[in-house]
């Protein structure tokens, strides 16, 4: 058979419709921590039922089968056995991504997405239908959904950090700032690469309080609003899947706050997806609808980042891709 050829149409609507179904299994199963009971010998349902806190065995047998359909588990008749895909669902697995996967099927995040209908109405986000605040303020009011979330941007982050290494010279800069850097795990891991430099962690003071119980000895722990509270002065500010999360107006006045108190030779560095107007089958246009449903915010293309930057009273400088979805938007004080 041709591999170029398209699927058959029913199958990508089939498919398409109940995607959703094998989603929610896979959350469930990160959520009650199933995975974790599982380790190198293969085990039944009902071994991992009783371990997991006494779940339901045949209900359980079966949604690890779905799941195994799916290339997550292995089944093999009454035993299931990790895979590569499944051991990211353990807590333990360097690059987890069980809090990625737990924080998805959060109860907020799905009425939110069952409100889509209204964003594709109205413009605005789902989540405005069903909570006041957006999705930060809702963190706020919730710490526990507030950890789960920075220890979900960790997981999401494992693909971004390791090409942003790969890419970009930081061994110039003295003072190195993350804002909205929740855990830090960015931050950390380019002073790593860079033992001339300190760093800035900059998030919300609750965020900030959280990744403070795991200091680096190297980093200035710093609580504010990006909106309104001074950010100290950096040599370079990166921001990771941050403006995405704004609409234009929102995303000008951060990066406005942020220059009012920086060094004029500052580097910006927007560590995000850069959409290519072409794009097919891509991460980014799914990622879309996530900022469309939970935030203010969107994916841009090259000239939509352009127009923010300028608008803010920088320039753009370069563009680098940095891995599957992501790129370094390089830009300067104008
Ligand atoms: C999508 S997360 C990205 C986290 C991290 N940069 C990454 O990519 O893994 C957005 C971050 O912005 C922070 N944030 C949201 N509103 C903020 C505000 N008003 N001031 C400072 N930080 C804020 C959140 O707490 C969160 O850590």
């Amino acid at each position: 058979m041709n591999n170029d050829m398209p699927p058959p149409p029913q199958k990508v609507i089939h498919e398409l419709t109940v995607a959703y179904w094998a989603s929610r299994c896979l959350q469930v199963i990160a959520e009650l921590g199933v995975a974790d009971q599982l380790g190198d010998v293969p085990q039944s349902a009902a071994t991992l039922a009783r371990a997991a806190g006494g779940l339901n065995a045949q209900a359980l047998h079966r949604v690890l089968r779905s799941l195994s359909n799916h290339g997550v588990f292995v089944h093999d008749g009454e035993t299931f056995a990790h895979n590569d895909a499944s051991r990211l669902l353990r807590s333990d697995t360097p690059g987890s991504m069980r809090s990625l996967a737990r924080m998805m099927g959060l109860k907020v995040h799905w009425d939110a997405y069952r409100e889509l209908d209204v964003s594709v109405r109205t413009g605005k986000p789902g989540i405005a239908e069903v909570v006041d605040g957006g999705l930060f303020g809702y963190l706020r009011a919730h710490p526990e959904e507030g950890r789960l979330f920075s220890e979900a941007m960790e997981g999401k982050a494992y693909s971004q950090i390791g090409p942003i290494l790969e890419t970009y010279d930081f061994s110039g800069f003295a003072t190195i700032g993350d804002i909205g850097g929740a855990g830090g795990h960015l931050l950390n891991a380019v002073l790593g690469r860079a033992p001339q430099a300190r760093g800035v962690l900059f998030d919300l003071p609750q965020v900030v309080k959280h990744a403070r119980q795991n200091p680096n000895p190297r980093v200035d722990y710093v609580g504010g609003d990006f909106f309104k509270d001074q950010v100290p002065p950096c040599d370079a500010y990166m921001m990771m899947t941050v403006l995405h999360d704004w609409s234009d107006d929102e995303s000008v006045a951060i990066l406005n706050n942020i220059k009012s108190n920086a060094p004029r030779t500052a580097k910006i560095l927007i560590l995000e997806g850069v959409v290519q107007p072409d794009a097919r089958n891509n991460f980014l246009l799914d990622l879309d609808i996530e900022m469309l449903v939970m935030t203010t915010g969107r994916e841009r293309t090259r000239s939509e980042w352009d127009a923010v930057i300028s608008r803010a009273g920088m320039r753009l400088t370069r563009v680098m891709p940095a891995g599957a979805w992501s790129s370094i938007v390089e830009a300067e004080i104008v």
